[in-house]
């Protein structure tokens, strides 16, 4: 995968542009790789043509080309006329959210988690239920979930496979959940966004689709965001699994929500029916950059570890047992010049922690994992 570092360094994405020259940057969720041809032709070809006005051709391709996309990599097929279009995953799980509870009412989420699920619930006036996962597995936990709900909690944020751990939820887990989803009559938003990147010997597990009792209580959020490192394009596609939701949007006039621009449209559509190839050469690299820091990590023993993700490109890795432990990031950054995300941000038992973004090239990989040993062993 082509990973031009000047090209990176004159980006002008949060990424490569938040910290000096003298940083390499590992936080956002951006990949380093050069995008896909096919993204790039769907784009150029409006550029050439200068083809900027009212152009739907793409935006109304969003739907099928995403129900046969899930259809083909993840073996279900959403009803293209139970889908919604969105600007972005937030939009769609914030929507949903505060369509399906009232200012007080509980949502849940499972922490350590992707920060802005917790904003979202604080900021529409709702109830963070946060319960918490543990270290070193990040296993779901039937029993305390059922004992954190109480009767005014009416929806459930999901993240599969899950961020920051990089764990995919295993058909046992998704049963036990159903379990207390069904009991307590949840709303469920699985944000899937992730599902396109596991590794080998992984298969993604969509939530609709592994448990009768959650088809017709989970809304599903799908982008190509991650996949395809297209988060510039505000786009997102969502499967309406509950009734009462998709008639709940539906008295929302035309342009309520918006919809994606043209150009985030053309280059979503062209990821999502000729992309494969590319995500291929990307999920090679994603996963030697997996193994080779897992590996370095085990040889190193040096107290830091780190479990083994099975999607994602991201490194979660726990210092408590290092003398980094106070504030991994804060440290990394200082003396490595390596900018990683806080544990603290993703949960408040996590301070010991950093998640490092590896969908890179070798090269950065190996330069990020030096300097962290370095800083470890000084
Ligand atoms: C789990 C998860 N959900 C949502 C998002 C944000 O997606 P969007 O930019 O489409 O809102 C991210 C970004 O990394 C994410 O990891």
């Amino acid at each position: 995968m082509e990973t031009d570092q000047r090209r990176l360094r004159s980006l002008k994405g949060l990424k490569w542009s938040k910290y000096g020259s003298d940083v390499i940057p590992a936080w956002v969720a951006d990949m380093d790789f050069a995008p896909s041809p096919d993204v790039v032709s769907a784009v150029q070809e409006m550029v050439d043509l200068g083809d900027f006005g009212y152009r739907f051709h793409d935006a109304d391709q969003l739907i099928p080309a995403w129900c046969d996309w899930v259809g083909n990599s993840h073996g279900w097929r959403p009803p293209d006329d139970e889908c919604q279009v969105f600007t972005s995953s937030m939009q769609a799980l914030e929507a949903v959210m505060v369509l399906h509870s009232q200012p007080g009412d509980g949502v849940v989420l499972f922490s350590p988690i992707y920060m802005p699920f917790r904003t979202a619930i604080e900021q529409a006036g709702r109830r963070v239920i946060d319960v918490q996962l543990e270290a070193p597995n990040w296993v779901f936990d039937g029993e305390r979930f059922r004992d954190a709900l109480d009767p005014k909690t009416r929806v459930v944020l999901f993240c599969q496979p899950h961020n920051p751990t990089g764990h995919i939820y295993t058909q046992e887990e998704i049963d036990d959940f159903a379990e207390v989803v069904e009991e307590h009559d949840l709303l469920v938003v699985s944000d899937e966004i992730w599902a396109d990147l596991t590794f080998s010997g992984s298969r993604h597990l969509s939530l609709s689709s592994s448990n009768e009792k959650l088809r017709d209580r989970t809304v599903t959020v799908g982008s190509a965001s991650k996949a395809f490192n297209l988060a510039g394009a505000r786009c997102c596609v969502a499967h309406m699994g509950p009734a009462e939701v998709r008639s709940e949007l539906q008295k929302y006039p035309d342009h309520y929500f918006g919809i994606p621009s043209s150009f985030g449209s053309a280059v979503t559509v062209a990821a999502w029916t000729a992309g494969k190839p590319w995500l291929q050469k990307a999920k090679e690299q994603i996963e030697w950059n997996r193994d080779y820091i897992h590996r370095r990590i085990i040889e190193e023993s040096s107290g830091l570890t780190m479990r083994l993700p099975e999607a994602t490109y991201l490194a979660w890795m726990d210092f408590s047992d290092t003398a980094l432990s106070d504030n991994p990031s804060k440290e990394l950054l200082d003396r490595a010049r390596i900018a990683l995300e806080p544990g603290e941000k993703f949960g408040d038992q996590c301070g010991s922690f950093a998640r490092m973004n590896f969908a890179t090239s070798m090269d950065i990989v190996e330069t990020l994992v030096d300097r962290i040993f370095e800083t470890l062993n000084s």
